[in-house]
């Protein structure tokens, strides 16, 4: 048996290119290494030779790519003496700062907006023990209270505001390039409050610091919620994927360095053409992301049908969130058989033949 191999996560693999010493204590759940898997059967629906890679981001401790960061901030704030944590969040945010509070005994305080937060993001959040705070608002509403309370509580932020949550998720662009063994062509995935590209760009130009390669980056929003588009912050953002239902980004001016650095864009996509990429990579991948990821896939889709990536390109797209985040809209999707039949192997033949 394979011994002394032990992965303990990514703080401990990374910590070269992260703020750490030897006598940190690593708030760690195991967090990144995750899969980075090639399309099969989606690239020849494009009618173009492409490579496409997905970056399974959803296979991490709480089923997000937050976890990359909330290693690194939950880490930091309790080596700075912190006793609790507090963010304003969608989802995905709540529920991994509640799982690394809980790891590491202390409290974590999440402002979620009411009613617009998935099911199993919801579960997580009460499962680790997190003071939830649902306020009548938005995430924008949020953000504004979290970063105006820590003013006056003693508090620490670990929305991605905080340095070392950018610092923590530039490792999936470490992992990305380790994984390829090059640097990829282009790099899509969706924008929300902006972190995650600011996060990659941020790898991306460290390991590209003397060979000057990096990926174009493309970065999708929801049509309801594109500040990006529109060129400036919007109030009433709304999309079926409620994770990037954000309508003024904390990471505002560093995404727009990330997309004019790396020559890179901004796009939309509709609800509908969301959830049909989020249907897609079900069906022909069998991969189970939440609708906000699939904004990368579906926007990679598109301007690789259009041209604007070339063939012969390699891109890699993130996965941002598992799909059972989310079950009410997946759920929501699919034609469930609206009958039961009877429990004998006649019906169950029948039903069986009728489907071949
Ligand atoms: N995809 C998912 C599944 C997310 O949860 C988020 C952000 C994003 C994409 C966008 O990433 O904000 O770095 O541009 N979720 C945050 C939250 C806002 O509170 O969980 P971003």
């Amino acid at each position: 048996m394979a011994t002394g191999n032990r992965y303990l996560g990514l703080i401990d693999k990374y910590r070269d290119v992260l703020p750490v010493s030897d006598s940190t204590r690593l708030i760690s759940i195991g967090e990144g290494n995750t899969p980075l898997i090639k399309l099969e059967n989606i690239p020849a629906l494009t009618g173009k030779n492409v490579d496409i890679y997905v970056k399974y981001e959803g296979l991490n401790p709480t089923g997000s790519f937050k976890d990359r960061g909330m290693t690194m901030a939950v880490t930091k704030a309790v080596e700075e003496g912190s006793k609790a944590i507090i963010c304003a969040s969608t989802g995905n945010t709540s529920a991994s700062a509640a799982a690394y509070a809980a790891r590491a005994g202390i409290k974590a305080f999440v402002l979620i907006p009411e009613g617009k937060i998935a099911l199993g993001k919801l579960a997580q959040a009460m499962m680790h023990g997190a003071e939830i705070i649902q306020i009548k608002g938005n995430f924008d509403h949020g953000m504004q209270l979290v970063k105006e309370v820590a003013e006056h509580a003693p508090v620490t932020i670990v929305n991605s505001i905080n340095p070392y949550r950018i610092q923590g998720q530039k490792t999936a662009a470490y992992e990305i390039v380790e994984a390829l063994g090059k640097v990829p062509d282009y790099h899509c995935l969706p924008v929300g409050n902006a972190g995650n590209i600011t996060a990659h760009w941020l790898g991306y130009t460290e390991m590209g610091k003397t060979s000057g390669e990096h990926p174009i980056m493309a970065g999708y929003q929801a049509a309801g919620a594109a500040p990006f588009l529109k060129g400036e912050m919007i109030d009433d953002p709304e999309t079926v994927a409620t994770a990037i239902r954000i309508g003024r980004p904390q990471s505002w001016d560093q995404a727009w360095a990330a997309q004019k650095e790396s020559g890179g864009w901004f796009d939309l996509l509709s609800d509908e053409e969301i959830l049909a990429a989020q249907k897609l990579l079900s069906e022909q991948e069998g991969i189970f992301c939440e609708p906000a990821s699939a904004a990368s896939v579906g926007g990679a889709i598109r301007d690789i049908k259009n041209g604007k990536i070339p063939e012969g390109s390699t891109i890699v797209c993130t996965l941002t969130g598992h799909g059972l985040k989310d079950p009410d809209t997946a759920i929501s999707q699919c034609a469930i058989n609206p009958k039961a039949i009877d429990a004998s192997l006649d019906a169950v033949k029948a039903a069986i033949l009728d489907k071949l």
